[in-house]
Order: structure tokens, then C-alpha cells, then sequence
């Protein structure tokens, strides 16, 4: 994974990156036409479908070939980038640990995504955080404060907005690509049955609408883009290691190929939708 280098310009790490995804190519190409074929029967599986509408379905879903990860250094976002790096795809990682880009300071956002050149045809926003600065998830109401709401919000839900805004330049307009940020099911207010984790929830009901928003204005210049907010499952990562209780988890490296599975079935029919892990849509 190449972090934050810039595509197609000079120098020894560009070259290096392009050589590396030539090498790759012969490999992908016939295996795209695998994942293709398996894709097709997927879906025909899930839906019902006749193999010709199933492949009508996908005819404009992405063969990935260059991916840039934001939060490349999370639990899911560091997976995803090697997941893909094994199916070929060249992987741009940035990261706050790794490159100081703070998705909270839009500077920081435009400064680093304006290094880059693209095109992308997959742009993967992985950060996030359900604790910031010791506040945990509310069990009651009682225990909500402005500051935690702020603060939620700001990197839940502004910091992917700031994303998408300075990302779409890199975005091809004619070929299929795929926008996806990583939102959570808990930001679905029609699956909400439990209450809690008011600043939490809040952050990711944003995230989706600023998601589908920006959806509906790209669709308009990127016929071929799916945009769309993401649920990975309940990973084993830093971030629900004090959360998960009893529920069940999957590894990093599981949800990795899950997620990737679905950027692969992904089509501009899917853009400004929320889905999970196995690509079934949960409610706003
Ligand atoms: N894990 C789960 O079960 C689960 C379930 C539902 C949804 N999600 C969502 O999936 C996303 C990733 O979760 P994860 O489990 O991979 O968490 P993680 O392992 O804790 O990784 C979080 C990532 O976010 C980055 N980050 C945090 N604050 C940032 C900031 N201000 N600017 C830039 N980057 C920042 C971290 O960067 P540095 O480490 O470099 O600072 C890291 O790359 C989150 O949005 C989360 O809500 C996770």
C-alpha cells in the first residue's frame, strides 16, 4: 500500500506504485472476470434474477483497479487496503497516525487529498470513533452533553462530508467507480429499537443523509458513480474492544472481504443507499 502518494506523478514511489498495478494487471484481469462471474451468481441468488437482468444489474459495477482508503490505519480501513492489495487492486492509504490528516480540520482534507491525482475507482472513507476524548457511548439522556455531540458529529459525520467534497475531483466521470464511507447501523433511526448512544447514533443519521445528498448532486455529473453509506458488522477492532459484549463479531480481515465483495456488486442503481456487510439495505 502506497501512503499518500501522489498518482501519476514522478518520482521513484509513483513509478513504483503503477508498476506494481501493470504487474497486478494480468492477474486481475482474469481474475475480475472471475469475481465478475461470481458477482452475477451472487446476485442472481439474492434477488431472484434471470442471469441476463442480473448481468444488465451489474453491467456498470466496478472492476477496481486503484482504490484510495481514508483511515487507512483503522481496524477495518488497514484490512480493506490489504484485502484489496490481494485481489490486485493499487492501494493509496491515508491516515491521520500515518500522514497527519485530521478529517475534523478541512484544511487538513484539502490539503491532502489536493496532493493526489486520481483517478480513483474506488474512494473508501474507514475513519471514525465511537469514544472521543473519554466520552462513551450515553446510556440515558442524562448523560448527553453539548461537547459530546459536537464532537461526534465533527468526526462522524462533517469529517466524511469534507471527504467526499475534496474527493470527488479524483473520481473518473465517464467509468463505474464507488464513493462508500463507513456509517453504522445504529445511525438508522427506523432500526433504532434500543435507544442510547444518543451523540453516536446522531453522528451516523448525519453521515447518511449528508451521503445520500451528496449522491443525488454527483449522479448528476458521474452517471456511473455508486455513492453509498456502509454498515461493516460488528468488527474486532480497537473501537468495540470495550463495546462488543455478546455480540457476534467478525474479525477485521473477515469484514474486509465482505465490504470488498460488496464495492464489487456496487452500481449507480445503489448510489445514496445505506447497506450492510452482505449488501441487504437497512432503513434510514
Ligand atoms: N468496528 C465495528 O464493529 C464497527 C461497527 C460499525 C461501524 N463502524 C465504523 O467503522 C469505522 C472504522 O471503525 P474501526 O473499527 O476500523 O475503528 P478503528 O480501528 O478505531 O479505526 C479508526 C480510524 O479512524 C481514524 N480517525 C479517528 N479520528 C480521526 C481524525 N480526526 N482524522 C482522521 N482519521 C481519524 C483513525 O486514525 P488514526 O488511528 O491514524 O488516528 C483510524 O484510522 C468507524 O466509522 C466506525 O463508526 C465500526
Amino acid at each position: 500500500m502506497r501512503t499518500g502518494l501522489r498518482r501519476g506523478a514522478a518520482g521513484a514511489g509513483a513509478e513504483g506504485g503503477e508498476t506494481a498495478a501493470r504487474r497486478a494487471g494480468g492477474r486481475a484481469a482474469s481474475g475480475v472476470r472471475g469475481m465478475v462471474a461470481t458477482a452475477r451468481a451472487r446476485v442472481r441468488q439474492a434477488c431472484g434474477t434471470s442471469a441476463l437482468e442480473a448481468g444488465r444489474a451489474l453491467s456498470t459495477s466496478i472492476a477496481m483497479t486503484h482504490a484510495l482508503i481514508i483511515g487507512a490505519s483503522g481496524g477495518i480501513g488497514s484490512a480493506v487496503a490489504q484485502e484489496l492489495e490481494r485481489r490486485g487492486v493499487s492501494v493509496t492509504g491515508l491516515s491521520r497516525s500515518g500522514n497527519g490528516l485530521d478529517v475534523t480540520d478541512e484544511a487538513s482534507v484539502e490539503e491532502h487529498l489536493g496532493r493526489l491525482e486520481g483517478p480513483y475507482d474506488l474512494i473508501f472513507c474507514a475513519t471514525g470513533a465511537l469514544e472521543i476524548d473519554g466520552a462513551s457511548p450515553e446510556k440515558t439522556i442524562r448523560d448527553l452533553t453539548p461537547k459530546a455531540i459536537a464532537d461526534q458529529v465533527a468526526l462522524n459525520a462533517i469529517g466524511p462530508a469534507m471527504v467526499l467534497k475534496h474527493a470527488i475531483r479524483l473520481v473518473p466521470r465517464r467509468e463505474a467507480a464507488v464513493m462508500a464511507v463507513l456509517s453504522a447501523r445504529v445511525g438508522s433511526i427506523g432500526d433504532n429499537g434500543l435507544g442510547g448512544w444518543y451523540s453516536y447514533r446522531t453522528a451516523k443519521a448525519a453521515v447518511n443523509q449528508l451521503v445520500h445528498s451528496a449522491a443525488i448532486e454527483f449522479g448528476r455529473t458521474h452517471k456511473k458513480l455508486s455513492c453509498v453509506a456502509l454498515h461493516p458488522g460488528t468488527v474486532e477492532t480497537a473501537f468495540t474492544a470495550k463495546y462488543a459484549d455478546n455480540h457476534p463479531t467478525v474479525s477485521a480481515a473477515e469484514a474486509a472481504g465482505r465490504l470488498c465483495d460488496v464495492f464489487e456488486q456496487l452500481t449507480p442503481a445503489h448510489s445514496g443507499r445505506f447497506f450492510d456487510y452482505a449488501m441487504k439495505e437497512i432503513p434510514w
